[in-house]
């Protein structure tokens, strides 16, 4: 099978045929059939954070199981399914109190690449996640991946998986924005657009969507913002005087220690800031401490939408078939696995919200 390789950092990925072990007893073998460009995958490609290589990166992806370990039940070959990065072992502390998106003994193989199920010549690479979506293929443990209903495309089911579990999670499980709250979303792409999704299912009276990209204030008009900011320095002063004074909940969807401080700075009292954007492992912060207190603010991280990815993908399908849910407006474009790096020049031009790598033949399988 072909999956897109990542030999050094900041060098283009090259796509590769690679052979899949077979599945464990509780693993599954999944064809892909869509694969997102998330910006996450690219924070690895640059070296915002180092990882090992070589590697196969991607996580955000949907497909057919092909094959079921012995120890499967509640999948079986030609159910459809997405994946997702918040695979959960079940037994640890974190899983138990309810935070299985924080687990602290998520299920692998064994130590990487060793026991990767993705080999190169010969050897094994290492495998992101446990999961390696840039591929025509996946093995994957049997608790990353979830059921969706068959009406679903399999494209959009796609999106599940990180933008909208991501963003829609972080509004109304992490955050739990209120009726008639009023929100600011700090960095409107893939991410960014489903937290204004999510304030909007939870009923926020304004939602102001900032971004240095046109394109992207236009994308959060379609997904329910109702006020629109150019990012910058001047955004916390319009902020401030949109809403006389702040709002209660900021998100900053970008992961710069710039536009957290500005999250910070844009709260009126009691309000919260929600990170979501994943800085770089070095960032550091540099922000007042007298709001603290002074305003009662908060300042919380929010990962994997704060929720059971089990519990909220397919809740999240059933949402976009009763046609509550924006899916179709996140794809940008759909490319193949070849135009990938094409794909992430894109998406650091600004212009698009998801690029989506699809596979023609497993998507009109799934149709029929
Ligand atoms: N002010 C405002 N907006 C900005 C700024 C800034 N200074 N800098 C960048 N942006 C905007 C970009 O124009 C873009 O629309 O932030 C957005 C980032 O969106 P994407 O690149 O599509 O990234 P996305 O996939 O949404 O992920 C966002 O969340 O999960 C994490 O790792 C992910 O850190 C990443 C973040
Ligand atoms: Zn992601």
């Amino acid at each position: 099978m072909k999956a897109a390789v990542l030999y050094e950092a900041n060098k283009p990925l090259v796509i590769e045929e690679l052979t899949l072990d077979n599945v464990r007893d509780n693993e599954v073998r999944v064809r892909v059939a869509a694969s997102g460009l998330c910006h996450s995958d690219y924070h690895f490609m640059v070296g915002d954070m180092p990882h090992p290589t070589p590697l196969v990166l991607g996580h955000e992806a949907s497909g057919i199981v092909e094959a079921v370990g012995s120890n499967v039940t509640t999948l079986k070959p030609g159910d459809h399914v997405v994946t997702c990065i918040s695979s959960f072992c079940g037994g640890c502390p974190e899983c138990l109190g309810g935070y299985s998106y924080r687990c602290d003994t998520k299920p692998t193989r064994g130590p990487q690449p060793a026991s990767s199920p993705l080999i190169l010549n010969g050897k094994p690479i290492y495998q992101f996640g446990q999961l390696g979506g840039f591929a025509e293929e996946m093995v994957v443990n049997i608790n990353a991946v979830t059921k969706i209903p068959r009406e679903m495309p399999l494209d959009c089911a796609a999106t599940l998986g990180c933008a909208v579990i991501t963003g829609f999670g972080a509004a109304v499980y992490g955050a739990k924005v209120r009726p008639g709250d009023t929100v600011a979303i700090i960095g409107c792409g893939g991410v960014g657009l489903n937290v204004i999704q999510g304030a909007r299912a939870a009923g926020a009276s304004r939602i102001i969507a900032v971004d240095i990209a046109d394109a992207k204030l236009e994308l959060a008009r379609k997904f329910g913002a109702t006020d629109f900011v150019k990012g910058g320095d001047d955004a916390v002063g319009q902020i401030n005087e949109l809403t006389r004074g702040g709002v209660n909940h900021a998100f900053e969807v970008i992961g710069i220690p710039a536009t957290i401080r500005q999250g910070l700075l844009m709260l009126k009292k009691g309000g919260q800031l929600t990170m979501i954007g994943v800085p770089r492992f070095d960032a550091k912060l540099d922000l007042p401490a007298l709001p603290f207190l002074q305003k009662e603010v908060r300042i919380v991280g929010s990962t994997m939408g704060s929720v059971s990815f089990m519990l909220a993908i397919p809740k999240l399908a059933e949402e976009y078939l009763a046609g509550r849910l924006k899916l179709d407006e996140l794809i940008s474009q759909r490319i193949a696995l070849e135009q990938i790096n094409q794909g992430y020049e894109a998406l650091m031009g600004g212009g698009v919200a998801r690029s989506m790598i699809v596979f023609n033949d497993v998507l009109k399988a799934a149709s029929q």
